[in-house]
């Protein structure tokens, strides 16, 4: 964003101290300072001299509330032209003239410092027009990370980023992006692995100091158009084309603490339904109702294990919203009480656009309720979607969230166990969205366009929770906003049948995950343009060791079935499936882990060692869960890659070969396996055996893998079971319906010794009799 005309901040008149903070006066507006935790600090600063309270909808707690900054213990003081306020963890430096904002820890490290330009005037704000403007001094070699779903490489250092919730296939949405940038420039390609602006806007990040290691986190609470420029050497750029300056800033310096300290902020994922943990297949296809049933079948027939068959926009009647095409559906009911009988969830994509359809029931409902967005002049908007012209519903009203739930509700009772939000961006096709108002007219486009798959996101789950109390929800959506993590999952849209977008699937995924949302997965396979058999059997491979498991392609693709090339592969990929399947107790223990603490299931390595400067720029493998390492096959013809271990000893999970961390090494990659390891230590519950889909078993018995340690030290290692469906209740002494089991491996002098304590109340239909502990020690 150009920002050479912005008009600086550069002096403070007052300062006083209030009950929460600092509150300061400057040029007519307030700004205030206020510690949300011991190590999380608020700046705010008013727009017309009045705060606005409730910038976004990704804030879920009261930030000074009991939990909050009501507990934090903190003072303040004036001296020397600046006011300090301090915690038990930071120190904010507010400078009188020139105006600015410092934070450090209490130790004298830089949390955050302003940065000056080359006339010596700092950045701390700057504003034009209701656009604002910051700027603060950055480190050579610091590395940045977050900012949730974006292209290219995991570290973002070196690069600029637009948060714009966008259609990234569609070229009328993407064009004004495209047009702003130099042809060669990387991200004006839209298919190439570094297009921005990307589906989803999460306006977070973290800064790694080169030098310590230590990580600060920013998270501004803003759902305008953003720009993060991290293109500077010594400087990086915030902006924001409206709203307020409302800025979290966390003092790490551990990336683990400041994730826990955003996830609490803005939610965590619910618990997931086990079944939505297992293999789902879709494909955009028009399909008859006679198709899905034959597919079903199929994978029954065939062994191959699968929990979910999805449905795309082709079940509709004529692309309208909570209908079905009765000639190609003719008794959906019926197909889904068959498909349900066989162990089968069924999903069914819902977009936002409501088919402009005088007569159409729910067109006709919406209208009479005036749930749709207006333009200024008090038309309904109109955009362009698959049924041609259609209206979209207002979701930052509550009215127009209820009336989506009902019509989710009603959608759900034929038997449809989930729900897909696509085109939720909103995509509007080639007609501009900036006439679409929110909140009865009385709201820009830009205010909540950042934030309107999250508002569809409540408005369903609304719906589900409404029609089955008991049930865990399950929500894919593709767009989404902070907080987004609370109510759906994500797919990371329409990517290509490329080996470089199998590759960017895993900074991709998690950048998600260090951003709060761990439910991710990209389209197995490939979504856009035809895969090919290696591409389809590495891209599954991995793919059954990422959170979210799905296989979804194109219309008008080759028939990506795990059946479609031929024997070999669908051997390969029935074992592949078969590993993610015996990893469910391990898999589900990582997510009810990512709901308590906010902590990611595909993570990047250098979360969990930070402080290792050799995997600041790793992003070919990740960790899945925090135990095993996986290294997938990122080109074509790859018969081996370098593998990057991490400190710890790591073994070899197929060979069961130990290797020490710290260093590479060059692994085979035949085509039955991607590389795959196990940290020493670590104690993995897996089923025994491979069931046909989650759906009804009851496993008798768990085996606990542990993979001895080599030198003394402590492991812990979790594993939760419960009924995998129904909202965990606690009892009247707080215990959940579950059994938590907790496995200590240590080794000491030598000896190892694995410990495991199961404690709980248990759940109905626990079944298991049996807890093995299979060891695994070195050669
Ligand atoms: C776009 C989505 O990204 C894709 O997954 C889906 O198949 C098509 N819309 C059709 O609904």
């Amino acid at each position: 964003m150009r920002t050479d005309h912005f008009i600086l901040f550069e002096h403070v008149d007052s300062v006083e101290q209030t009950e929460r903070g600092l509150l300061a006066r400057l040029h007519g507006e307030l700004l205030r300072v206020e510690p949300v935790r011991p190590d999380v600090v608020r700046l705010q600063l008013s727009r017309g001299g009045a705060f606005d309270e409730q910038p976004t909808y990704a804030v879920c707690v009261d930030p000074l509330g009991p939990d909050g900054g009501e507990g934090v213990a903190w003072q303040a003081q004036e001296s020397d032209g600046a006011w300090k306020l301090v915690t038990d963890e930071l120190v904010v430096t507010l400078w009188l003239d020139p105006f600015r904002v410092d934070v450090h820890r209490t130790d004298g490290s830089v949390v955050l410092e302003s940065a000056a330009d080359a006339e010596g005037r700092y950045w701390t704000y700057a504003t034009l027009n209701d656009a604002w403007t910051t700027r603060r001094r950055i480190g050579r070699h610091d590395a940045i990370y977050g900012l949730g779903e974006k292209g290219g490489r995991h570290n973002r250092r070196g690069r600029d980023f637009t948060l714009w919730n966008t259609d990234v296939l569609n070229e009328h949405s993407t064009a004004e992006f495209r047009a702003g940038l130099d042809p060669d420039d990387p991200r004006a390609d839209m298919s190439s692995t570094e297009f921005d602006p990307y589906y989803v806007s999460i306006p977070f990040f973290y800064r790694r100091d080169a030098e310590t290691g230590a990580a600060m986190g920013s998270f501004v609470d803003n759902g305008y158009r953003g720009s993060y420029e991290f293109s500077g050497d010594d400087e990086y750029r915030v902006s924001f084309h409206g709203g307020q300056w409302t800025e979290y800033v966390f003092a790490g310096p551990s990336m683990a603490s400041i994730l826990e300290r955003y996830t609490w902020l803005t939610g965590r994922a619910s618990l997931p339904p086990i079944w939505s943990l297992g293999y789902h297949h879709c494909r955009w296809h028009a399909y008859k109702q006679q198709d899905i049933e034959v597919i079903a079948r199929r994978y029954r027939d065939d062994e191959f294990p699968c929990d979910a068959i999805w449905l795309d926009i082709d079940y509709m009647d004529g692309y309208r919203v909570f209908t079905w095409d009765s000639e190609r559906y003719p008794d959906p009911a019926g197909m889904l009480k068959g498909l349900a009988n066989q162990g089968f969830r069924t999903i069914s994509i819902v977009d936002p656009g409501v088919k402009h359809d005088p007569g159409y029931e729910v067109y006709d409902d919406g209208l009479a309720k005036d749930v749709f967005c207006r333009t200024e002049g008090g038309d309904t908007y109109i955009g362009q979607v698959w049924p041609g012209n259609t209206a979209f519903p207002d979701f930052a009203t509550p009215e127009a969230r209820a009336w989506w739930g009902d019509l989710n509700a009603k959608h759900v009772e034929s038997g449809l166990a989930g729900i897909w939000n696509d085109m939720n961006e909103p995509a509007t096709g080639e007609i501009p969205p900036e006439r679409m108002l929110f909140d009865k007219g009385r709201a820009s486009h830009e205010r909540y366009h950042n934030q309107y798959a999250l508002l569809m996101a409540m408005g369903t789950i609304e719906g589900l929770r409404a029609a089955r109390p008991e049930a865990r929800t399950f929500i894919l959506s593709r767009a989404g906003f902070a907080g987004i993590q609370r109510y759906a999952a994500n797919w990371m849209g329409d990517n290509q049948a490329r080996w470089d977008h199998l590759w960017v699937s895993m900074p991709m995924a998690c950048g998600f995950g260090l951003s709060g949302q761990p439910f991710v997965g990209a389209d197995i396979g490939g979504f856009q343009g035809d895969t090919n058999p290696e591409l389809f059997l590495r891209w599954f491979q991995m793919g059954v060791l990422t959170p979210f498991c799905r296989n979804h392609s194109e219309t008008g693709n080759i028939d990506q079935y795990p059946w479609s090339f031929g024997p070999e592969i669908h051997e390969l990929t029935r074992q592949a499936v078969g590993l993610r399947y015996r990893l469910m107790p391990y898999i589900y223990s990582a997510f009810v882990r990512a709901s308590e603490t906010g902590e990611p299931v595909q993570r990047p390595l250098v979360l969990d060692f930070q402080d290792d400067p050799q995997v600041v720029d790793v992003d070919d493998q990740y960790l899945f869960g925090r135990d095993l390492l996986v290294a997938p096959v990122t080109e074509a013809g790859m018969t081996s890659r370098s593998v990057y271990l991490p400190a710890g000893d790591w073994y070899d999970w197929y060979t069961g070969q130990l290797h020490p961390g710290g260093q590479r090494i060059t692994v085979e990659t035949p085509r039955e396996r991607i590389p795959l390891f196990a940290r020493a230590g670590a104690g993995i519950p897996m089923w025994t055996e491979v069931p046909a889909s989650t759906d009804g078993y009851r496993p008798e018995s768990i085996e606990l893998h542990v993979f001895d340690p080599v030198v003394d030290g402590r492991w812990e290692s979790l594993l939760v079971e419960d009924d995998g469906l129904t909202v965990t209740h606690d009892d009247a002494a707080g215990e959940p319906e579950r059994l938590t089991t907790r496995v200590v491996v240590t080794r000491s002098g030598g000896e190892v010794s694995v410990e495991h304590e199961t404690s709980g109340r248990g759940y109905a239909g626990h079944a298991r009799t049996r807890f093995d502990v299979v060891r695994h020690a070195p050669e």
